[in-house]
């Protein structure tokens, strides 16, 4: 079973709209996928209760008992958990990227994000757990896209080459528990998403 966390101390950065809309994508891809939602703010779970289908499985975990659900989930012959994280986890981020195959740093094109990046990066080199970059909410054509893919080239992690768009779709789908490939299947969102998860299956 493949595990993969999205991570960044920056509240708002794409984490939970990355997680669950990459979830539905690799389960429509064919794997066996459960979402763990380590957040207290549970995002993840309110998604996964409004949903009428009941793939992919949504579990909800304090950091602490991440080791043992992820334990559960390979006794079950998922394929694939996607662990979404609380921003600011500090002392639990350390434990859920240990646990991890692959942790997804998602970063809007602004000077907060970016100026938040760098402790995400630190926390993923001091576990020594591999890492990249996704560009999220992205304004559509907007030069920053090109100048933050610069500056954080400078970490030395790779970044997605697609860039995941500033999107109605992807808070439409969502408010109504569905992801942008159910929602507007052939829409440029679910596009987007499709290409970042066969990119992300290529990093592990
Ligand atoms: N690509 C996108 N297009 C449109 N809206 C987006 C996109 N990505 C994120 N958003 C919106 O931005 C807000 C924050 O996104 P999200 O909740 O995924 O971030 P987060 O990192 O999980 O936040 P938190 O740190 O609070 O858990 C949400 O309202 C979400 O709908
Ligand atoms: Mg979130």
């Amino acid at each position: 079973m493949l595990k993969i966390a999205f991570l960044s101390q920056k509240g708002g950065s794409g984490k939970t709209t990355l997680a669950v809309h990459t979830a539905v994508a690799a389960h429509e891809a064919g794997e066996r996928v459960v979402v763990v939602d380590t957040d207290p703010q549970k995002s993840a779970t309110v998604w996964g209760e409004a949903r009428s289908q009941d793939y992919p499985i949504v579990a909800t975990a304090a950091a602490t008992e991440l080791l043992r659900v992820l334990d559960v989930a390979k006794q079950e012959h998922m394929t694939l958990a996607i662990v979404d994280t609380a921003p600011h986890a500090a002392p639990d981020a350390t434990k859920i990227v240990r646990a991890v195959d692959l942790v997804v740093i998602p970063c809007r094109p602004t000077a907060f994000d970016i100026a938040a990046a760098g402790s995400a990066v630190d926390i993923v080199k001091a576990a020594g757990v591999p890492a990249v970059f996704v560009l999220s909410a992205c304004p559509f054509r907007s030069p920053e896209i090109a100048e933050t893919r610069t500056i954080l080239a400078e970490y030395g992690l790779p970044i997605a080459p697609v860039e995941i768009i500033d999107r109605r779709a992807f808070s439409r789908a969502v408010a109504s528990g569905r992801a942008v490939t159910e929602f507007e299947s052939e829409g440029k969102a679910a596009g987007e998403i499709r290409s970042l998860w066969n990119w992300l299956k290529e990093q592990m």
